[in-house]
């Protein structure tokens, strides 16, 4: 176990653990301050989530306020062994016991009715609870350590981007937290598919780590319905909102299969004179290796896409420019989810080319 930082007033412990066989004693430590009603940043497979007891209504209501997060939108519960479903669920279907099978530990939320005990916070209020195993040992250590379900949200300030590293969430939650986890970059590096299984057919409200294609071989009919802002429709899932997981700066989407078409109407906006930075896969990056720009590459795949996007999108708030140029990935597998995201950091508005 190795102590990075002296305690101060308002910094966490931070330890580095390993990611396959976390030491002992910092999850022990981290154990205790869940117990005790603390905050615990810590690693899942998908992006670092900022943890707390989900049966401490107090300890639930800490989170909201550190992150800035609106009382409205609830928070997935974190369990090690899918029997704590039943502690947390009532009336679970078949169904959702059957994916649990297949798909947990993993990257697949599953949104179902909640049973009494759960305080309201946690669930903002629906009488729904979101559930999940995360595929991390560090995080079934932990949960397993603290005895208890443990609610986490990704562990970023509201509408920031999710944090696949320890460094990203200090960066924005440094003063917050009691304790921080630290077992180096996540896998995934996005959040996790969360599924409706209340309405019927089943809705996809989010999607993620989990691609939508495997849910289909379960549920054919499954809906695709994440929400967007503007959808006159009362909200299913109150995260959701478009705005979100953006960087400060402004970002552009460009859609278009012509290459060259796509590549002159990014020059176009570089040649305005905006201090511009570019988010691409690494073809389409090679495109603009002749001008003095920064470049954050997406990597030649959809998982790799997946892993460094929100990463490229601090990086680029981190070199200061006022815009970021992205190019809309086909919407298949980890795509899906990676357009997802990049939709909504663009505040909805894709430039058709
Ligand atoms: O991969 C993940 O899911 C990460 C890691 C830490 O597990 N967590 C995460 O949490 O992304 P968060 O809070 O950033 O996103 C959870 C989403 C929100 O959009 C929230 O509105 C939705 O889940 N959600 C939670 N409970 C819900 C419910 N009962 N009904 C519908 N949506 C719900
Ligand atoms: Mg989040």
């Amino acid at each position: 176990m190795t102590r990075k930082s002296d305690p101060n007033v308002n910094e966490p412990q931070h330890f580095r653990v390993s990611a396959e066989q976390p030491a002992a004693p910092a999850i022990a430590l981290a154990a205790r301050a869940i117990k005790a009603g603390g905050l615990v940043a810590f690693p899942t497979e998908t992006v670092y989530g900022l943890g707390a007891n989900a049966r401490d209504e107090d300890a639930v209501d800490k989170i909201f306020r550190a992150k800035g997060r609106p009382a409205t939108d609830p928070l997935i519960a974190h369990i090690a062994d899918a029997d704590q479903l039943n502690d947390l669920a009532r009336d679970v279907p078949d169904l959702a016991h059957e994916l649990a099978r297949r798909f947990w530990p993993g990257a697949l939320t599953l949104v179902l009715p909640k049973s009494a005990a759960l305080p309201a916070n946690l669930t903002a209020g629906l009488d729904t609870v979101a559930v999940r195993m995360p595929n991390h040992a560090v995080a079934t250590a932990l949960i397993e350590a603290a005895g208890v379900a443990i609610a986490a949200p990704s562990a970023n300030r509201f509408s920031r981007p999710s944090p696949t590293t320890a460094q990203h969430v200090l960066d924005d939650l440094a003063t917050e937290i009691d304790v921080l986890l630290d077992a180096g970059p996540t896998a995934i590096g996005l959040e996790s598919t969360i599924l409706d299984l209340t309405r019927d057919p089943p809705q996809l409200l989010r999607p993620g780590g989990l691609p939508l294609e495997a849910l289909r071989q379960f549920i054919p009919d499954l809906r695709f319905a994440p929400r967007f802002l503007g959808d006159a429709e009362a909200a299913p899932a109150p995260g959701t909102l478009l705005k979100h997981y953006s960087p400060r700066a402004e970002l552009l989407l460009f859609q278009g299969h012509d290459d060259a078409a796509v590549y002159a109407t990014m020059r176009a906006q570089i040649a305005a004179g905006r201090r511009v930075g570019l988010m691409l896969n690494a073809a389409d990056a090679a495109a603009f290796a002749d001008l003095d720009v920064k470049v954050e590459s997406l990597g030649d795949s959809a998982e790799q896409a997946a892993l460094r996007l929100f990463a490229a999108m601090r990086a680029l708030d981190g070199a200061g420019v006022d815009c970021i140029l992205a190019r809309s990935p086909e919407k298949r597998g980890l795509g899906l989810a990676v357009w997802d995201r990049l939709l909504r950091a663009a505040e909805g508005t894709l430039i058709e080319v």
